[in-house]
């Protein structure tokens, strides 16, 4: 997710007008594709029964779990044939017009390194571990596929209400630390979730943080924050019903809306939340990875 820490305003020499660069594979090196097995081992052994069943099966249809870190020509084919989808290599965080150009067009934008060794289990920016074990194998979802491409129009279009800010929470509890509700249990399908080997036991098991009932209006309010674990996480009912709700429902207004409603502390519990889980808060604690 771009935020205002980007440096650049233009791309970076060796990158193309739309910031992309060749992923350059045959570049990594062997102690760096063993970090990406490393990685995948360890989430692969603990995400059934915790993820999704879309990212489970993304895991699978696109056989990420291979060894090394995924090489582009192959994955997209897998992808491509799945949902129209592919992933495209960037330098680091890109201006949030380029980025929303990108998922609107099918394109996911992931950064091109992958974390070293003293830092496997904290980073401040996305890797590829995160960008293509976290996000990718639910772009093999057709449904979250179809909700990737309208958040990227949305974005474009949020950005002439100059409500990116709000939007922005949509991604980060749904795409980033989205919970849904699967044959009464609650499984996790957000990105930064599924790539992280704390926070896969944090979100799902933690007495600490509240799981509440997804409401649109309600989420767009919400704080959120970028270090530590998540204080609320919201939880879906179903993709189809995300999909159906932010598309059939016009931004304008609510844009409007969010303008004069207070917003809603990272902690905060309403009287007409549904409520999950009430968190005990006790884990607040300012550390933490967010990949
Ligand atoms: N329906 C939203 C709008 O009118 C666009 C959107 C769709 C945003 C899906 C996020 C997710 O702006
Ligand atoms: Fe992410």
């Amino acid at each position: 997710m771009p935020d205002a820490s980007h440096i650049h305003d233009t791309p970076p020499p060796g990158a193309a007008p739309d910031w992309t660069i060749p992923q350059n594979w045959d570049a990594f090196s062997a102690d760096e594709h063993a970090m990406w097995d490393r990685l995948c081992d360890r989430q692969s052994n603990m995400l059934p029964g915790r993820a999704a069943d879309a990212f489970l099966r993304g895991l699978d249809v696109l056989r990420l779990s291979r060894s090394g870190i995924p090489d582009y020509r192959e994955l997209n084919a897998r992808l491509t044939a799945a949902t129209g989808w592919s992933v495209v290599a960037v330098p680091g965080l890109v201006p949030d017009a380029v980025f929303f150009e990108h998922l609107a067009n099918r394109r996911f934008p992931a950064g091109n390194f992958i974390r070293r060794p003293d830092q496997i289990d904290y980073l401040q920016e996305p890797d590829i571990f995160h960008d293509v074990f976290g996000h990718v194998p639910m772009l093999a979802d057709p449904v979250f596929a179809d909700y990737m491409v309208a958040y990227g129009r949305g974005g474009l279009r949020s950005l002439g209400f100059g409500a990116l800010h709000k939007l922005a929470r949509l991604y980060w509890y749904t795409v980033e630390f989205g919970l849904i509700e699967e044959g009464g249990a609650l499984r996790a399908y957000g990105a930064g979730i599924v790539s992280s080997h704390a926070e896969s036991l944090f979100a799902l098991d933690d007495p600490s943080p509240n799981r509440i009932g997804f409401d649109l209006l309600r989420l767009m309010r919400t704080e959120y924050r970028i270090d530590d674990f998540q204080q609320s996480y919201f939880v879906v009912s179903s993709l189809a019903h995300l999909l159906k709700v932010t598309v059939e429902t016009d931004f304008a207004p609510l844009y409007q809306e969010l303008n004069v409603l207070p917003d809603i502390g990272v902690a905060e519990i309403l009287p007409e939340d549904r409520i999950y889980t009430r968190g005990t808060q006790e884990h607040v604690t300012g550390r933490t990875p967010q990949t």
